[in-house]
């Protein structure tokens, strides 16, 4: 039967510990990429967070704008205890499906991979409407289907071209050279927007 990927399923996930996707601390692609932004305020959304090390991270470094989104509440605990000043209205937690807001970056870590694939176009519709005009979505893909029933559901740079390319116009998408060892070979680098 299909597992339904709703939100007590994922928060039972936090709560039992069983959580393999966390790689327990920032991606070295998403820290490279943050390391060169100078802006402090851009306004970052970090959609399927997680453990959030990426917001833990850019806290760290005095972005003030950044807003986890993950509708499994359990997730959040360790980003609470790392940064107990992050501010509470940063923390969304919510379907990202309904979602209303505008970002300047939006950051994929392992969430597109934990969506059920058939909404896949549903997940581009509303990156390009959460976008300000300007704003990009960077970010990690697995670069190949895996031979297991998700989730992760895998895929190829085929693939997400035809799903990305109907809502932006800068899709671009090449092999990430960034990648914690388990992932090495398995990671594409992406970057959308329009213009
Ligand atoms: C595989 S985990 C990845 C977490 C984190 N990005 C990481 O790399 O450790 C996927 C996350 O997406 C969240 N998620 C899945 N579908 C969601 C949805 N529709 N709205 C909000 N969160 C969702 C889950 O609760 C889970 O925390």
């Amino acid at each position: 039967m299909k597992k339904e990927l709703n939100a007590n399923y994922w928060n039972d996930r936090y709560l039992q510990a069983d959580t393999p996707w966390d790689i327990g601390g920032i991606a070295p692609a998403l820290k490279a990429y943050f390391d060169q932004l100078s802006k402090k305020d851009l306004r970052i959304l970090i959609p399927g967070a997680g453990k959030s090390h990426e917001a833990i991270y850019l806290h760290q470094q005095g972005f003030l704008q950044v807003f986890v989104l993950d509708w499994a509440p359990e997730a959040f605990a360790l980003l609470r205890q790392a940064a107990p000043d992050f501010p509470e209205r940063h923390f969304l937690v919510c379907d990202f499906f309904e979602l209303q807001g505008s970002f300047d970056l939006i950051v994929e870590q392992t969430f597109f991979c934990a969506i059920d694939p058939a909404l896949r176009g549903d997940y581009a519709k509303k990156v390009a409407e959460l976008l300000a005009p300007g704003g990009q979505l960077i970010g990690l893909l697995f670069a190949q289907p895996f031979p297991f029933p998700g989730p992760p559901f895998g895929g190829t740079k085929a693939e997400y071209e035809t799903i990305f390319q109907p809502f932006f116009t800068k899709v671009e998408i090449e092999e990430s050279a960034l990648s914690i060892k388990p992932r090495m070979g398995n990671e594409l680098w992406v970057r959308l927007g329009q213009g």
